[in-house]
């Protein structure tokens, strides 16, 4: 294999890396506490979530949805730098509870122009500045899967301590009334514990 193999291989790796499958079943990590539809359709009430770096097929699943992480959209060089400060790694010990909160935004959302999301996103429901006071008590992963066919456009998963919990409600309570939500057309809340 010459050099250039090589790297294409990494670059498969790499991808491979930004690849999660969440399976909703009766194995997995995570026991889950509660699923309660905020918008459209629910689904099924299972009593495990098993995490999967890349995609997999689970027959056994009830359900399974995959998402890959990828590069920020709206986040600002300012911004980011605030987050990396304050955000922490998932896997924490003492963070015992998640969410998993796929999301499902409507044509209009997908339609509009970059800039005109942005200020929907930031300067009028203020999702980054409202989150980050928030941190560090929760960490999040978002993974996108607008683009591969998948029933939401976003998984997003967030893992905290039982002590941090009220403060999680009071943030995702924030978060659904701004504009930014107006556009949601389908939300399942999954909360879990390990
Ligand atoms: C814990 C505090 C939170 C912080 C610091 C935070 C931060 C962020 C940031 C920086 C982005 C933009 C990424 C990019 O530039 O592409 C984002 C996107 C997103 N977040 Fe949050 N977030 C938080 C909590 C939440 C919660 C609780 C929810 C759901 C209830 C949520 C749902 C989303 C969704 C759906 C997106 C994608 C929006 C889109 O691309 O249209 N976030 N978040």
């Amino acid at each position: 294999l010459g050099a250039g193999n090589l790297c294409g291989c990494r670059g498969i790796y790499q991808l491979m890396e930004r690849r999660f499958s969440f399976h909703g079943g009766a194995t997995g990590e995570w026991r889950v506490l509660s699923i309660a539809a905020v918008s459209g359709d629910s689904l099924a009430l299972v009593s495990k979530v098993r995490i999967i770096e890349g995609f997999d097929a689970d027959a056994s699943a009830d359900w399974s949805l995959r998402g890959v992480t990828s590069y920020e959209r709206y986040v600002t060089g300012d911004e980011r730098v605030r987050l990396a400060s304050v955000q922490p790694q998932l896997g924490r010990v003492e963070a015992t509870r998640a969410a998993l909160i796929p999301i499902k935004k409507n044509a209009e959302w997908w339609a509009l122009p970059q800039d005109v999301r942005r200020a929907i996103f930031e300067e009028r429901s203020a999702h980054i500045a409202t989150g980050m006071r928030y941190l560090p008590a929760v960490a999040r992963r978002l993974h996108h899967c607008y683009d591969i066919g998948e029933p939401f456009d976003f998984l997003t998963w967030f893992e905290y301590a039982p002590p941090d919990a009220k403060a999680f409600e009071e943030l995702v309570a924030l978060l659904r009334s701004t504009e930014e939500w107006r556009y949601v057309i389908r939300e399942v809340d999954i909360r879990l514990e390990r």
